[in-house]
């Protein structure tokens, strides 16, 4: 049981393995999960995240269930509310996060999925929130972040069905962004994660952040920020290198500064 962390250059590549209970989530686990979004969200040289599971059949089969099932209210809420620090975590992170769901992602493993910024997925990749077939609604954000991503109609045939969507579906709908087989999938996404890895920092991070904010705050308010963050950029390192590097024909080293 453990969440591995391995680095490729400026990208992270997080792993979440619990090989023996299809990745599930106890409380061990969401903790080992939350104390590496923490280091590496103040780790300056992370400049993107790929979160992915162990082995080929599962991202994660969500919470535990043999550790739910004895819970009381009071243990719910306090695993719930470790559920949503990762959430919240992942969100707030300077870094992007990209999902490379390997496999099953059900219940707490599809909504590890939604709070990243970006999900790709393997061809044996299925994800639902099954909750509503254990007695529970979905208790990670997927009551709040799957409406956002696919819109409230699909959210709530999922939430509400419980049905298990496959690689293609999820495609069509736009809960992942891409569809690889199995052995293509970390490459393409660690591409991904280095593609971003390489533009302005400044600049990545101010736009996750910008467009986290779309879907709290009215769009007036999003655009004031939007503006701020524009201006700021010309105070930057990164913007007189990007755009010297374009009139030089090179191209362009970030530091982020
Ligand atoms: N919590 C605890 N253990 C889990 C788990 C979970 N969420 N998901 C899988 N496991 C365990 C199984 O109990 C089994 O353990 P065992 O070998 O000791 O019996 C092992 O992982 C393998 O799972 P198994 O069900 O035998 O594999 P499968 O290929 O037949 O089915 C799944 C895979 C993922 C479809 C199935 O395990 C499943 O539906 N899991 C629960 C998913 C879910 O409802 N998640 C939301 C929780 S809120």
């Amino acid at each position: 049981m453990a969440v591995h962390v391995e680095r490729d250059g400026a990208v992270a590549i997080v792993t979440m393995s619990r090989p023996e209970a299809m990745n599930a989530f106890n409380t061990e686990q969401l903790q080992a999960l939350l104390d590496r979004v923490r280091e590496l969200s103040s780790d300056s040289t992370v400049r993107a995240v790929v979160l992915t599971g162990e082995g080929k059949r599962a991202f994660a089969a969500g919470a535990d269930i043999s550790e739910m099932s004895s819970k009381g209210p009071a243990e719910a809420r306090r695993f719930g509310e470790l559920g949503h620090a990762i959430g919240r975590g992942i969100g707030s992170a300077p870094q992007p996060w990209i999902a490379a769901v390997n496999g099953y992602a059900l219940g707490g493993g599809c909504e590890m999925a939604l709070a990243c910024d970006i999900r790709v997925a393997s061809e044996n990749a299925q994800l639902g929130q099954p909750e509503v077939t254990l007695g529970i609604p979905a208790g990670w954000g997927g009551t709040q972040r799957l409406p956002r991503l696919v819109g409230p109609g699909i959210a709530a045939e999922m939430l509400l069905t419980g049905r298990r969507l496959k690689a293609d579906e999820a495609l069509r709908i736009g809960l992942v962004n891409a569809v690889y087989p199995s052995d293509e999938l970390l490459p393409n996404a660690t591409e991904m994660a280095q593609t971003i890895a390489n533009n302005s920092p400044a600049a990545v991070t101010a736009t996750k952040q910008a467009m986290r904010l779309a879907f709290d705050v009215p769009l007036a308010d999003g655009l004031t920020f939007e503006a701020q963050i524009f201006a700021l950029a010309f105070d930057t390192q990164d913007q007189k290198e990007g755009m010297t590097a374009f009139a030089e024909k090179r191209s362009a080293k970030f530091s982020g500064e």
